[in-house]
């Protein structure tokens, strides 16, 4: 099995759960303490292994393209003062991988995104993170799916168990645990309306792994649910036909997708960061002595 090198992250949706601020700031780019979202994204994949990134925006999102690339006049000034630190990190976001774009013209939904990445992926596997969800944790989420991709099916979804009133918002699927955290996928539905047409308690969640066939389906996939061509509905022909592997991957996701995912992320990750840490658990304790 050729190693998997290549990853997609679709970053072009319109972000309409985190308005006003995705009017102009792509949510993909909202702040977790000093990073945008992608970069924690784009971090976790190259500590996988991947060495190809295709990043898919679209109109308003060149500021995504700015982040990844180098900046002349801001390295200047920083080697200028002698901010060493400060220069060897903003350099390193621009080298960590190579990091390409491509315009999704229209915001027909996720799996159009997706197949936006054919030729990128030329013909072969190619792990699919998206671009509002960052998971932490010892081992990179996606290597977690990668490890098993093709073992047990051809492509790989990543899962999680979500709370009920939440089934609405995920694709849901029909899994037979195998071993330990991984599972057989045999049947998926993308945001089931009624909880009869949940198939399981677990969800798809923000990471996939997917062999080059997924573009031949998605190409004649039609738009499903919310007039979107959907990513779950190409998938769930791998899954219904092959059978697809599922992982419940070990990590803390954040979803930059909503206002609460957000500052959720911010809190959490900003008791973890050497600058905010103490201060911030501290200013937390006083706070929360005086909330009612
Ligand atoms: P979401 O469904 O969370 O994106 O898609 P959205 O449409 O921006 O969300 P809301 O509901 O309007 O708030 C998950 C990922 O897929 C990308 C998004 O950028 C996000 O990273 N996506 C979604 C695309 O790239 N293109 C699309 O047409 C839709």
């Amino acid at each position: 099995m050729k190693k998997i090198t290549k990853a997609v992250i679709p970053a072009a949706g319109l972000g309409t759960r985190v308005l006003p601020i995705t009017k102009s700031l792509p949510k993909e780019m909202l702040p977790i303490v000093d990073k945008p979202c992608i970069e924690y994204i784009v971090e976790e994949a190259v500590a996988a292994g991947i060495t190809d990134i295709l990043i898919i925006t679209n109109r308003g999102k060149g500021v995504i393209e700015d982040h990844f690339d180098y900046s002349p006049e801001l390295e200047a000034s920083l080697a200028k003062s002698k901010k060493e630190a400060e220069l060897k990190t903003v350099r390193a976001i621009s080298d960590m991988a190579n990091v390409t774009f491509i315009r999704q013209k229209e915001t027909l939904g996720l799996g159009h995104a997706v197949l936006r990445a054919k030729a990128f992926a030329g013909g072969e596997p190619f792990a699919v993170l998206f671009g509002d969800g960052v998971i932490t944790g010892k081992v990179p989420a996606i290597k977690q799916l990668i490890d098993v991709y093709g073992e047990f099916g051809e492509g790989v979804v990543g899962i999680q168990k979500v709370p009920a009133e939440d089934f609405s918002k995920y694709g849901s699927l029909k899994v037979e645990n195998i071993r330990d955290n991984i599972f057989k996928c045999t049947d998926m539905r993308e945001k089931p309306k009624t909880i009869e047409e949940v198939l399981s308690l677990y969800s798809i969640i923000d990471r996939v792994v997917l062999p080059a066939r997924i573009f031949e389906i998605l190409e004649r996939t039609k738009p499903g649910v919310g007039g979107e061509i959907q990513l779950t509905d190409a998938m769930r022909e791998i899954a219904i036909t092959t059978g697809m592997t599922a992982v419940e991957f070990v990590g803390t996701r954040y979803d930059l997708g909503n206002k609460f995912g957000f500052l959720q992320a911010n809190i959490e990750l900003g008791l973890q960061h050497p600058d905010t840490a103490d201060q911030l658990k501290d200013y937390i304790k006083t706070l929360a002595a005086g909330l009612v």
